[in-house]
């Protein structure tokens, strides 16, 4: 089959490399793509947010198969003008992709399906913030707009007028704001591939969202990421499945559209070993695809037609028993304001390979950095010792004027 990969990140790289090694995949075209993909798969520029022009992309080339990267498009209704067209997509429609697009509807499905997540409180221009503020005021505050905001939506602070001020602006701007009760403990992701007909879990991974050593500096949309990660052991993961997968399932498998595509589980797990969900996502994660997808050793345009077609329960997912991890190298600036469009220089790899994220080819056909996080650097090997062994040594041959990078993936683990 021919599939049509829609993104141009780091994550989408890693589904199009995982599409090349599948037996069942002729061609992969991918939209917009980056300098990385444009090695294997036809690269296309069209607006990803416009349905109707990702429709017409289909048609023309006789794509069998769509698999979506980013959450934006999903929310716009990708997926609903896509399988109203007959086409099979990997995805969630609209109504479920609503799961990433407003936290207050992810809140209320929590509440209604019983699934474990932090109190919250809605804020509006009516609401005494004093005395909410004090409510919450044990802990840090954690305040989440409730729109898209790429990454930026999201504040936890000690600070009261900070959080003051985020909520008041974030009011101005949307009418109301979401005030949490701050959950300690670690962080791990759990990627649910699922439709109507079953779920399968991907080995869960941990993600380092600040953007210097030791989970310092501003938040990120994450600087590397590795799998499996020891946190999520077999007592943790049996909870996780007993008290959020299967009721989310079955949640969303009750809806007039069931959800086909990959629930990106952000699990909070704490010293007792028990989770909550700190936000659901609607696609795969970006550093976490990038190790997860390695490990997958069944065919992964097989496993993405079979969700998309509600058929799911008809495949054996099996697992490669390895670790993997990746480090992202940003570009000067990152996560503020960044630095594009320099020359990348990548030497002899003799392990590992490289995911492209923010590339491009400049009109002297030389590789340049056209965004954030450039790339990242990927290793997979027998220990999560090894696979960062690979994945740093993949780094020191990549060259980017003011680039920066995390010296500690992993070592939380190790
Ligand atoms: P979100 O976009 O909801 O994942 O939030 C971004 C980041 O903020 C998460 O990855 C956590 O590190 C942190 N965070 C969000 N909600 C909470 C919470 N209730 N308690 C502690 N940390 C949180
Ligand atoms: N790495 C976090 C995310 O993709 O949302």
């Amino acid at each position: 089959m021919d599939v049509l990969v829609i993104g141009g990140g780091g994550r989408e790289h890693a589904l199009c490399m995982g599409l090349m090694e599948s037996p069942s995949v002729s061609e992969i075209h991918c939209a917009p793509g980056n300098a990385g993909t444009s090695i294997f798969a036809w690269n296309h520029d069209i607006d990803i947010n416009d349905s109707g022009k990702v429709a017409a992309l289909v048609k023309a080339n006789g794509i069998d198969l769509v698999v979506v990267g980013p959450e934006a498009p999903l929310c716009k209704g990708l997926a609903n003008r896509l399988q109203s067209e007959g086409i099979p997509c990997f995805g969630p429609v609209a109504e479920l992709a609503n799961l990433e697009g407003s936290k207050l509807h992810a809140k209320q499905v929590m509440q209604d399906a019983g699934v474990p997540t932090a109190d919250f409180q809605i804020l509006d221009s009516e609401s005494n913030l004093d005395s909410a503020l004090d409510k919450f005021s044990d802990n840090p505050w954690v305040i989440k707009r409730d729109v898209l905001a790429g990454g930026k939506g999201v504040v936890v602070t000690s600070d009261r007028d900070v959080a003051k001020s985020f909520i008041e602006e974030s009011i101005a701007s949307d009418g109301i704001v979401l005030l949490e009760a701050f959950l300690p403990g670690e962080e791990a992701s759990m990627l649910v591939v699922m439709d109507e007909s079953d779920f399968v879990t991907l080995p869960c991974s941990q993600d380092h969202k600040r953007a210097y050593d030791g989970d310092d500096g501003p938040n990120t949309g994450g600087m590397g990421a590795y799998a499996p990660a020891p946190i999520v052991d077999d007592a943790v993961y049996s909870k996780v499945i007993e008290r959020i997968v299967e009721p989310m399932h079955t949640w969303c498998s009750n809806q007039q559209k069931p959800y086909r595509g990959v629930l990106y589980v952000g699990l909070m797990i704490d010293s007792q070993g028990d989770p909550y969900v700190v936000e659901f996502n609607v696609r795969f994660g970006d550093p976490e695809c990038q190790v997860t997808i390695p490990l997958i050793q069944t065919d992964l345009g097989e496993m993405l037609m079979a969700t998309a077609c509600g058929r799911l329960s008809e495949t054996d997912v099996g697992f490669i028993d390895a670790h993997s991890l990746t480090v992202v190298l940003a570009a000067e600036g990152y996560p503020g304001e960044v630095v594009k469009n320099r020359p990348i220089e990548i030497g002899e790899i003799e392990e590992g390979w490289i995911n492209h994220a923010g590339t491009g080819i400049d009109d002297d056909g030389e590789l340049i950095s056209t965004g954030g996080r450039v790339l990242s650097c990927t290793g997979i090997a027998d220990s999560l010792a090894q696979a960062k062994d690979v994945a740093y040594a993949v780094l020191d041959v990549v060259e980017l004027e003011g680039s920066h990078f995390r010296t500690d993936i992993g070592s939380r683990a190790l």
